[in-house]
């Protein structure tokens, strides 16, 4: 097929690649920055912002691509997948309306109440700043403020942890559009991505992925510093009724937009807390993640273009899909000072990476040297038979890249897992 690729970070080159691997595949990309290892699977680029439609709309006419598959949620919000299919391009992402999944946290929330949706936390939403800040004051302590809106995953602020009282208060003054403000979940992680094409739902294996900037879990929240799977496609601190349950939320989800109107075709991604009572919602993607889609992607054994087929004609069929029993492990190389303030334009040499795969995220290339950007420059996956190979290989690769960059060395560790598992132990 001919399918264009909209987005230009590490997740959009790790769609672009499983693309690649199918034999019959034309790929095109529409980025804001010309991402190297997208520009060198391409077809032809168009560099334009992700969420300008008219140029990207121009572009799929020039190229002719019958397909899209959308990375970001920007240009979901922006309403891209309304437009393409318009144009009679068969998308892999939701609609707007759909989108909202993502985009509009009170929604979300508001959904899964309203059809009786288990994993909720306790929340309120408010639209008067006076009013979040009397409620933030009767419930001193333990509550999450997010902003409704998108945010970059940077939005949230958890009291007692990242923001005190008055931090709280401060911080509601500043957000515009709205806040969500809920129950601080006690537990672990886990993000369970989906195929989903309206009706059926497909699951990919689970993925930990670790927000915060420095190792040990300290620092300010960033996009993601990188992730990892488990051979069995299951995580140590997620029981087999934790994972029935969190699928049983998501397909709850599916079914109660087709049901109000918004039929979700694409990727979903459900953020979940595993905690005493079982998993919870954090909140949901309506894409991959990024770092996560590198995990999965490179485990992926069976065509993504089948997926996108059975995603595009409502045909998915897990019968389809298939993943490798391998663990992987991804780490992110980022920029001195991200996310706060990042050191920007930096040569970077990449060493010796083994049997790692890399993928280029926020990373410019001149004159056959790379530079760094703002944000998360390149990723590194390591693939093995147990997790601590794919944690040695990434690891490897990571540490031989010399420049203004830093990683979390800590990411895969079995001492990190331990943690992890001792901790829902202390909770169960
Ligand atoms: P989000 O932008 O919603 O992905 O949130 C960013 C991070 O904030 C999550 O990865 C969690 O670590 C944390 N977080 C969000 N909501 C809650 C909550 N209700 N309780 C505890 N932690 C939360
Ligand atoms: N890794 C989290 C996200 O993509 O939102």
């Amino acid at each position: 097929m001919k399918i264009l690729v909209v987005g230009g970070g590490g997740r959009e080159h790790a769609i672009a690649s499983a693309l690649s691997r199918s034999g019959g595949n034309v790929i095109y990309a529409v980025m804001s920055r010309e991402n190297p290892g997208i520009a060198h699977l391409a077809q032809d680029i168009c560099l334009a912002p992700e969420t300008d439609l008219a140029q990207i709309t121009a572009f799929s006419q020039k190229t002719g691509v019958t397909h899209a598959f959308i990375g970001p949620e920007a240009p979901l919000e922006a309403g891209v997948v309304d437009q393409l299919s318009a144009e009679g391009i068969a998308c892999v992402g939701p609609t707007k309306a759909a989108a909202r999944i993502e985009t509009d946290k009170a929604f979300c929330r508001n959904l899964m109440t309203e059809h009786g949706i288990e994993g909720n936390p306790f929340y309120r939403v408010f639209h008067n700043p006076s009013e979040a800040i009397a409620f933030v004051k009767d419930h001193d302590g333990d509550l999450a403020v997010k902003p409704i809106g998108l945010t970059g995953g940077k939005g949230v602020r958890i009291m007692g942890e990242q923001v005190d009282l008055n931090g709280a208060i401060r911080y509601i003054r500043e957000i515009n559009g709205g806040v969500v403000l809920e129950e601080r979940l006690q537990g672990e992680e886990f993000t369970l991505q989906a195929f989903v094409d309206g009706t059926h739902i497909v699951p990919m294996p689970l993925v930990q992925d670790h927000k915060r900037a420095f190792e040990g879990d300290t620092g300010p929240n960033t996009g993601g510093m990188g992730s990892y799977t488990m051979t069995d496609h299951m995580l140590p601190f997620v029981t087999k009724k934790d994972f029935t349950a969190a699928f049983s939320i998501m397909a709850s989800v599916v079914a109660a937009l087709a049901s109000d109107g918004y039929p979700y075709k694409g990727i979903l991604y459900g953020q979940f807390m595993n905690t005493a009572q079982g998993p919870k919602v954090i909140e949901f993607n309506a894409r991959f993640g990024d770092p996560e889609a590198m995990n999965v992607l490179s485990l992926l054994s069976s065509d993504l273009t089948e997926a996108v087929t059975g995603i595009t004609e409502g045909t998915l069929s897990a019968s389809k899909i298939s993943f490798e029993h391998a663990a992987t492990v991804c780490k992110y190389l980022v920029p001195e000072g991200y996310p706060g303030a990042p050191v920007t334009g930096r040569p970077l040499s990449l060493g010796r990476k083994g049997d790692a795969l890399l993928y280029y995220a926020n990373v410019e290339e001149r004159g056959g040297i790379l530079y760094t950007l703002t944000s998360r420059t390149l990723a590194f996956v390591g693939k093995g038979d147990t997790l601590a190979e794919a944690e040695r290989i990434a690891e490897e690769a990571a540490s031989a890249v010399a420049g203004s960059v830093h990683h979390r060395r800590d990411i895969g560790t079995a001492a990190l897992l331990n943690r992890r598992i001792a901790h829902m132990k202390e909770l169960r």
